[in-house]
């Protein structure tokens, strides 16, 4: 018998993730791997989330708390805000679903800056609504272009920033004019999952935003920052009554006991925070130089990550790197072939990853 998979669905495009790196170790026989390739923390978990979640162990027979009020109070507390404000996720791309579910219905429009993150799209193409893309302007997100987009079926828009793939993050200018543009009856969702990464100084402060514009959701991860990416947890910051609303369609224990704990526990590790900021923000540095040195065109970044142009030979390098045990990510999937994203790892492996990428770079 054959299924009858509504067209919507068998449209989809499988997420590409980053190369596991026990799929490279067998793929070419290596025993050191390295992966640059899903931004994730160089450092590894926050030290303090570890020590809790060892503690919770022998706890993991209870639910979870469903409305995460420890981890709701705390990061309320911490972001001046109120708790009914946030709403715990199953990592931030659960609540990017949630914003679906709530509010898409069929033939609504969702504006998308491209390329970008794929679970934006994702998420519309679930709810049957028409994606509207918006290209970047010299690798930022063309605010002003999402704004002449919106009409009477707009329902959502997707931004990020620092923007992901290519690390850019708009100015207070920018972002103030965009808000005044956006009628209220549209959801904007602004991703902050790099947020903490940002050293300019003129960055926004997203939740001073909150209490003027109420169409505002921002999301902010654990993944990042605090090195849990392998828990899976996130949090939306919107306007209470909206919030409820999320609240209502989320599975009640979508976020495990684990990982509340854990991020309990990692908001309060400002001393790894700390290290990760200066990890990164050197690594940034000396990577730049030394792609500078080569040649190779960086977009300035102010995530943990550096977009970088190869032209027709970026594939072949990111093959080449993969060979030597060195995973980065290739942009095929986000439609720019002719770049590779990096993610600023910790000194060594940054070194290691130079030293081979001059090798194979005096070959082509
Ligand atoms: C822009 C952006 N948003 C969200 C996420 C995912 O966050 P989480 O792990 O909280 O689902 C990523 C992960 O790479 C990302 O790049």
């Amino acid at each position: 018998m054959k299924f009858a998979i509504p067209k919507h669905i068998r449209s989809l495009e499988p997420y590409t993730p980053g190369r596991p790196i026990e799929e490279i170790k067998r793929k070419y026989g290596i025993d050191e791997v390295i992966k640059l390739a899903s931004n994730e923390n160089a450092l590894g978990p926050s030290p303090k989330a570890i020590l809790a979640i060892k503690e919770a162990l022998p706890y993991l027979h209870r639910y979870p708390s469903s409305s995460g009020w420890e981890l709701c109070k705390r990061l309320a507390e911490k972001l001046s805000i109120k708790p009914e404000q946030i709403v715990l996720g199953n990592g931030s791309d659960e609540i990017m679903g949630l914003v679906g579910h709530v509010f898409l219905s069929p033939n609504d429009e969702v504006i998308i800056p491209s390329p970008s993150f794929s679970i934006y799209e994702k998420v519309a193409c679930l709810y049957h609504a028409k994606v509207v893309k918006v290209p970047l302007s010299e690798f930022k997100i063309d605010l002003d272009e999402i704004s002449k987009k919106i009409n009477s079926k707009t329902k959502l828009i997707f931004i990020n920033n620092p923007h992901n793939p290519t690390g850019t993050i708009f100015t207070v200018y920018e972002w103030e004019n965009f808000l005044e543009k956006v009628p209220p009856f549209v959801i904007i969702v602004l991703d902050e999952a790099y947020i903490d990464f940002v050293e300019d100084s003129r960055k926004i402060n997203s939740l001073n935003y909150l209490k003027d514009f109420k169409n505002l959701i921002v999301l902010r991860t654990f993944s990042k920052s605090h090195g849990l990416a392998g828990l899976r947890i996130g949090y939306g910051i919107l306007d209470a009554p909206l919030a409820h609303y999320l609240k209502l369609v989320r599975d009640p224990f979508s976020v495990n006991s684990l990982a509340q704990i854990g991020a309990l526990a990692a908001l309060d590790d400002e001393g790894f925070l700390e290290k990760t900021r200066k990890t990164i923000w050197e690594g940034k540095a000396y990577l730049m130089n030394e792609f500078k040195k080569l040649g190779i065109m960086t977009i300035p970044s102010e995530a943990n990550f550096l977009l970088i142009y190869l032209a027709d030979k970026a594939d072949y390098i990111c093959n080449e790197l993969l060979s030597r045990g060195i995973i980065v990510r290739s942009m095929k999937s986000y439609g720019m072939e002719e770049y590779l994203r990096i993610t600023i790892g910790r000194p060594e492996e940054n070194e290691k990853l130079i030293s081979n990428l001059k090798q194979i770079w005096a070959k082509v």
